[in-house]
C-alpha cells in the first residue's frame, strides 16, 4: 500500500501568533516535492508541526497519515510510523552516540512493523552502518561520537542523511539539508538522498536553491508565502524562481486576506 501524508487547511500558531494560515499539501510515498519561499514565511514551521514539536500549536485543519489523524501522536509515534524530519538546525544529544541513537531508532521502527521483533542483530547493524557511512564518506569514528555534539554544519547534515538511509522512512521532510554544505558534500549528500528516492520514499525538500534539486528531482514544486502555499508547479517553477526571485510572488499575493 502506498502511504500518504495529507495536510488540509493547516493553521499553526507559534506563541499565539498565527504563522500557518491554511496549508494544503498531499505527499504520497514515491513522490518528491520541493517547498520554497522567502525567509520567514512558515516553511520550517510546517516541518516542525508535521513532526509534532510542542512549541507549534495546531489551531485548525488536519494532518493525516494513511487516513489516520496524527495530531494526537507524539513525535516518537510519528517517527515509528515512518515519518522522518531532518532539521534546519539539528540539536546535539550529549551522552548518546550516533551508533546507539541509530540502533535504537531502527529497533523502534522494526517494532512498529512487528511487535515481536527482537531488534536488529548487532553484526547486521554494524555491517549496515559501515556500508552507509562509507557511501556518505563519513569517517568511522563518527559512529562513536555523541550525536551532533561538536559536529560541523556539514557533518550534521551528512549524519542526518545517514539516519535517513538506515531508517528508511515512508515520508521524509528535509529542511535545508543543503545549507552549509560545501560543493563536494552537496554532491555526496544530495546524491545519497537521490539513491534513496524511489517508490518507497516520499520526500518534501525545503530549500532556497535550485541546485539540490538537480540531484533530488522534484515532480512538484510549491511556493509558500505568508503562511500559505500560493503557487504549485513542476521542476520548472524552481528554475524560474532562481532566475526571477520572489518579487512577483510578493506583488501577486501581498495583501491576501488576513486570517
Ligand atoms: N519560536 C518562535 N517564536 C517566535 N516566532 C517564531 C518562532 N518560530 C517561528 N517564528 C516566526 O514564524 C515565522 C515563520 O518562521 P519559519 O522558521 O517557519 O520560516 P521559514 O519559512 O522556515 O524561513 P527561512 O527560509 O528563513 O528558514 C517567522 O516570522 C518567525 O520569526
Ligand atoms: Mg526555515
Amino acid at each position: 500500500m502506498t502511504s500518504t501524508l495529507s495536510i488540509q487547511d493547516l493553521r499553526v500558531n507559534v506563541q499565539d501568533k498565527p504563522i500557518l494560515k491554511g496549508v494544503n499539501l498531499t505527499i504520497n510515498q514515491g513522490e518528491v516535492h520541493a517547498l520554497m519561499g522567502p525567509n520567514g514565511t512558515g516553511k520550517s514551521t510546517l516541518a516542525y508541526a508535521l513532526m509534532g514539536h510542542p512549541g507549534y500549536t495546531v489551531t485548525g485543519g488536519k494532518i493525516t497519515f494513511d487516513g489516520q489523524d496524527i495530531l494526537g501522536w507524539t513525535p516518537e509515534e510519528r517517527a515509528r510510523r515512518g515519518m522522518f524530519l531532518a532539521f534546519q538546525y539539528p540539536i546535539a544529544i550529549p551522552g548518546v552516540s550516533v551508533a546507539n541513537f541509530l540502533r535504537t531508532a531502527i529497533n523502534s521502527r522494526r517494532r512498529a512493523l512487528d511487535p515481536q521483533d527482537k531488534g536488529i542483530p548487532i553484526p547486521e547493524f554494524r555491517k549496515l552502518l559501515k556500508s552507509k557511512m562509507e557511501a556518505l564518506q563519513i569517517p568511522v569514528e563518527f559512529g562513536g561520537r555523541y550525536l551532533n555534539d561538536g559536529f560541523s554544519g556539514g557533518e550534521k547534515k551528512r549524519v542526518e542523511v545517514l539516519q535517513l538511509s538506515v531508517l528508511l522512512p515512508k515520508i521524509a521532510i528535509m529542511d535545508e539539508t543543503d545549507s552549509g554544505l560545501d560543493i563536494d558534500a552537496l554532491r555526496i549528500v544530495a546524491g545519497s538522498v537521490e539513491t534513496l528516492s524511489g517508490p518507497d520514499l516520499g520526500i518534501l525538500v525545503i530549500t532556497h536553491y535550485q541546485r539540490i534539486l538537480n540531484y533530488i528531482k522534484p515532480q512538484f514544486v510549491h511556493v509558500m508565502y505568508d503562511g500559505r502555499i500560493v503557487e504549485d508547479g513542476g521542476a520548472d517553477l524552481a528554475v524560474k524562481l532562481e532566475e526571477t526571485g520572489y518579487e512577483w510572488v510578493k506583488e501577486k499575493y501581498n495583501g491576501m486576506e488576513k486570517s
